[in-house]
């Protein structure tokens, strides 16, 4: 499918009216955002499946991590503190996670629904330094609000 690629956010809501599944919601927008810039070079979802710990969940680029634990690296930070995080070198952030030697850069966010649940983490690597701004973060924070607003935990959490 073709879409105009302009206005990221306003195709993610288009591709995305109507939709409750949160892995078609998680999908998309890895492809779109993976596609719309150069500068990404992974783009996906850790998702919070109880137990304090980051699974895996749809994304685009290389092989991932299958979990992390929270507290751990860049996502399991972001999970943690419920921040947004900009990394503008790896090699600065001591505690982060190398599923790739090319990533030089990161920025991860964390995505909550309505009722401020934590349900995932979205998480953007760069092979370029330095390669995200507060703007990203803005865009994404708007994104992820809007799109996962009525999500619930238990349609991302494990059964107990
Ligand atoms: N670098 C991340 C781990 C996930 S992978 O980069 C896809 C981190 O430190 O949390």
């Amino acid at each position: 499918m073709e879409i105009e690629m302009d206005a990221l956010d306003i195709a993610i809501y288009s591709v995305l009216e109507g939709v409750t599944d949160p892995v078609t919601m998680m999908s998309t927008i890895a492809c779109l955002a993976f596609h719309h810039d150069k500068r990404f070079d992974w783009v996906g979802f850790y998702r919070n499946r109880g137990d304090n710990v980051l699974e895996i969940g749809p994304y685009q680029g290389k092989l991932g991590c299958l979990e992390i634990p929270f507290g751990k690296g860049v996502c399991g930070h972001a999970a943690m503190t419920g921040e947004g995080i900009i990394v503008p070198d790896v090699d600065d952030f001591a505690d982060h996670i190398a599923c790739s030697s090319e990533t030089k850069s990161e920025m991860v966010l964390p995505v909550f629904n309505e009722k401020d649940e934590l349900l995932a983490v979205l998480d953007f690597d760069s092979n370029r330094p330095n390669a995200f701004d507060q703007n990203d973060l803005t865009l994404f924070h708007n994104i992820l609000k809007t799109v996962f607003a009525d999500v619930g935990l238990e349609q991302i959490a494990k059964k107990p």
